[in-house]
């Protein structure tokens, strides 16, 4: 790594790749020097924008010495694929949520980042938002009292642009691994535990792939949460967590920047409500940036905001709500 900028390369030219790479054009400790597609013509469109270099040919990329880092930005299932020749290479990496299809792949890759000491960190970008920030220390604080349950509904028509890879099958398509890893890893988050039991349901689309699903989680604090998710339903978009003594609602909690804290007092009224707004930049990637650039001039191999041990165990969780209904991928 060179001592005043952290260089970055991209695998996969395609539609969210272009906001980390604002991302990182915005970050002072970080520079943007190539991009791989499949595609040479994909590449070099993607290229000519920021004014990079572009390759159709993954391997060229990472073996290259003026490159520190990888962004990840393929569909899930080139996840593992991708980051394993990374790390073949020595670089460290951001991957793209879910980290990759399955557990198995998962361990595999982190043994292997630890052998090669390299950082590596899942990309669940909103967890470092001001909001959530923010939201974590109200929680905390106890104001709400004890946290007994969340109530999160994250459901929306997706645009025609992201239907092939959330319907194809090939392309580990499916709520879970695509949305449901919002709500899952907000509420551990906002815990800071993982669920010690979990119960749910899924609706299939016509292609194979989970359309609709809930999960009950249930956790040792006694805390239970009901989350409902899909990319074919227009639900609310909206958190609720229920305290002792308040309740905060949290619309749009997902990339949110405003929440709304109630508290009761353990009476059936409600005494006072505070809004609390957050200046979340209009590109939230930024603060996902700056961890990694953070966490790699340190010197350290994980975040500890998103720690590879929480990574792999949400993947053991889907894994686990996928063998409930019986939903294995074709290549898996
Ligand atoms: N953090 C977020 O807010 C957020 C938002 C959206 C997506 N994501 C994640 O980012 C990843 C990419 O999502 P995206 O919406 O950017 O996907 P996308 O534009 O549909 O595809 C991204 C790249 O994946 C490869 N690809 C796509 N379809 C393919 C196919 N049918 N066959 C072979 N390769 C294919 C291509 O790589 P090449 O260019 O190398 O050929 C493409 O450029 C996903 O894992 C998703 O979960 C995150």
């Amino acid at each position: 790594m060179s001592g005043k900028s952290l260089r970055w390369g991209i695998i996969g030219a395609g539609l969210i790749a272009h906001k980390l790479a604002d991302a990182v054009n915005i970050n002072p400790d970080s520079t943007l020097v190539a991009v791989a597609s499949k595609s040479a013509e994909r590449a070099q469109t993607f290229a000519e924008q920021y004014g990079i270099e572009s390759t159709a040919d993954y391997a060229a990329l990472v073996s290259r010495p003026d490159i520190d880092v990888i962004y990840i930005a393929t569909t899930h299932n080139f996840h593992y694929e991708n980051a394993l020749l990374a790390l073949q290479h020595k670089k460290h990496l951001l991957i793209e949520k879910p980290f990759t299809v399955n557990a198995a792949q998962a361990q595999e890759l982190i043994e292997l980042a630890a052998r090669n000491s390299c950082f590596m960190m899942e990309a669940i970008w909103v967890r470092f938002l001001p909001s959530m920030i923010r939201l974590k220390q109200i929680l905390k604080s106890g104001i709400i009292g004890d946290i007994k349950l969340f109530n999160i509904s994250f459901g929306g028509i997706a645009q025609a642009q992201y239907l092939p890879r959330l319907t194809d099958p090939q392309l580990a398509g499916g709520v879970t691994l695509d949305m449901g890893i919002y709500p899952i890893t907000f509420v551990n988050f906002l815990l800071d535990d993982m669920p010690t039991a979990s119960k749910s349901f899924c609706r299939f689309a016509s292609t194979g792939v989970d359309e609709l699903a809930t999960y009950q989680l249930q956790y040792a604090s006694g805390c239970i949460a009901s989350i409902n998710t899909s990319f074919n339903l227009l639900t609310r978009m909206e958190a609720m967590i229920y305290g002792s003594l308040g309740y905060v609602e949290f619309p749009h909690f997902q990339q949110g920047d405003t929440f709304t804290v109630h508290i009761h007092n353990g009476t059936r009224t409600v005494e006072r409500s505070d809004t609390i707004t957050e200046e979340n930049h209009g590109n939230g990637f930024i603060y996902q940036v700056a961890e990694v650039a953070r966490q790699i001039r340190a010197g350290k191999l994980e975040s500890d905001i998103i720690p590879l041990r929480e990574t792999l165990a949400t993947m053991q969780l889907m894994d686990n709500l996928r063998a409930e209904w019986g939903f294995r991928y074709p290549f898996e």
